[in-house]
């Protein structure tokens, strides 16, 4: 899911039936530090390490395939982003790109609040000491029980996401003797620039309120009205994996528009406005993602000028990357099995995972790029296509790669860029055990959520 196919240069159309391929990379060895995590370098050996450590070491360690996060990178993204928004906004990592104990710790370590989606995601935020007034809540159709919890626990906000959640969240709140803290999401019909199953502002789709046809406004009428609602803000989220910041332009423009039609009506500036997530990543080199400081600054840019074109107090700005913290701060380590080649095509390499542990490359068509780590090697570059193995053709996990020729059984392959809806999507499919996600950091490795065993899948097979 790069922005676009690669850019012109010299084409293989003739032997490749998809024609968009560039050249091979000319150094196959180089780690690109635009897809690769902050610490990963070659050692003297020519393998790969990440954190100082060895990748052999770690597969020995921890086996194949598995996900290892860099931490320094993490906790370093975190600071980026909460250093370029300052104080005078929040920044609340989406926890659905991934979620454990200790990515929690580290997020509350490094001063971010949370946003969850789930019962699931909120128990591992309570469990691992995120203080609730940090969490925010989200969802399209989040349960009774769910929205319960969230209140009883005092999250910090609410998103409401329709008319009939406005009342449950109400009559919850009030039951509990609370007042509950919400923010209205709406549609801004803004058509991101990605892939259609991820764009999520345009008016034909499941989430928020449009603000086209009133839909919104009537929300805020409505939410006002009600003793356990407290109104703070209105929410907009445009999409995932964007790359230039006009989509959230326009998205701000248009969220401080129904700000001003509110003041106008009910003669209140709601305090605070959420401009979602979505910013996109490097998962090939010729992906060029905008940095945190740039982000914030042309989003306080917008909300400032619109502000004062509307007569409004600047409200308090918050944002919810995922996919641009912990996205490219790890790799999945596999091992390769079978390697097939197919003449006059592509050679075909398996590795021991497969759209269980990465389901993006079948879902979206994302791309993404693969080396070898284990060592280097001068061979010819070999047109490959990296698969799983699982029962399915399209069981892939990287479309068009360049590996060297030599390569063989037993190698080590790492695809970078796997933080992000990797782990946190990956599936039991032909009953694959999903992989451990190991944390490493200054030399030390350790495992953050252990790989599954098959006494795991039986134990939830009580038939
Ligand atoms: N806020 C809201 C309300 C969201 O729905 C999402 C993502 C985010 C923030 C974080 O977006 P990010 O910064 O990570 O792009 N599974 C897909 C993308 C779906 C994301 C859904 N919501 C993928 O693998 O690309």
């Amino acid at each position: 899911m790069s922005r676009s196919a690669h850019p012109a240069g010299p084409r293989y159309a003739d032997v490749l039936p998809e024609g968009h391929y560039t050249a091979p990379p000319t150094d196959l060895n180089a780690l690109d530090p635009r897809v690769w995590s902050r610490t990963v370098t070659r050692n003297a050996e020519g393998a790969a390490t990440v954190g100082g450590i060895d990748v052999k070491r770690l597969a020995e360690e921890f086996g194949t395939p598995a996900y290892f996060l860099d931490e320094d990178d993490f906790r370093a993204r975190c600071r980026a982003w909460r250093d370029a928004f300052g104080d005078e906004a929040d920044v609340f990592y989406a926890g659905k790109a991934f979620l454990s104990r200790a990515v929690v710790r580290w997020l509350h370590e490094e001063g971010l609040n949370l946003d969850v989606c789930s019962a699931g995601e909120l128990a591992t935020a309570l469990d691992a000491g995120m203080p609730a007034e940090r969490i925010a809540l989200h969802g399209n159709n989040k349960s009774a029980e769910e929205i319960t919890r969230a209140v009883e626990a005092g999250v910090g906000r609410i998103v409401l996401d329709s008319f009939q959640e406005i009342v449950r969240v109400a009559h919850i709140a009030e039951r509990l003797g609370k007042r509950q803290r919400v923010q209205i999401r709406v549609t801004v019909g803004v058509e991101a620039h990605t892939h259609e199953f991820i764009a999520t502002a345009h008016e034909d789709q499941k989430f928020g309120l449009a603000l086209a046809g009133g839909q919104a406004a009537e929300a805020v009428r409505r939410a006002l009205k009600l003793d356990g609602l407290e109104v703070i803000g209105i929410h907009s989220h445009i999409g995932s994996q964007i790359f230039d910041t006009s989509g959230f332009e326009v998205a701000a423009h248009r969220v401080v528009g129904l700000l001003k039609e509110i003041r106008d009506e009910h003669g209140i500036e709601l305090p605070e406005i959420d401009l979602g997530g979505g910013l996109g990543i490097a998962y090939t080199p010729e992906d060029d993602p905008r940095e945190p400081h740039e982000i914030a600054k042309a989003l306080g840019d917008i909300v400032t000028r619109e502000c004062a074109a509307a007569g409004l107090a600047v409200p308090r700005l918050s944002v919810e990357p995922g996919r641009a913290i912990v996205g490219p701060t790890a790799f999945t380590l596999y091992e390769v099995g079978t390697i097939k080649e197919l003449p006059g095509l592509r050679t075909y390499v398996s590795v021991d995972g497969g759209m269980s542990d990465n389901i993006r490359t079948a879902l979206y068509d994302a791309e993404y790029s693969v080396a070898l780590v284990s060592r280097t090697s001068t061979a010819a570059p070999m047109l490959s296509r990296v698969v799983g193995k699982h029962c399915e053709s399209g069981d892939i996990v990287v479309r068009d790669a360049f590996l060297p020729a030599d390569l063989a059984p037993g190698d080590l392959l790492a695809v970078p860029a796997t933080g992000a809806y990797c782990r946190s999507m990956a599936s039991n499919y032909n009953h694959a055990l999903r992989p451990p996600v190991v944390a490493v950091k200054d030399g030390a490795a350790r495992v953050i959520v252990r790989r599954e065993t098959e006494e795991d899948l039986l134990r939830l097979d009580v038939g």
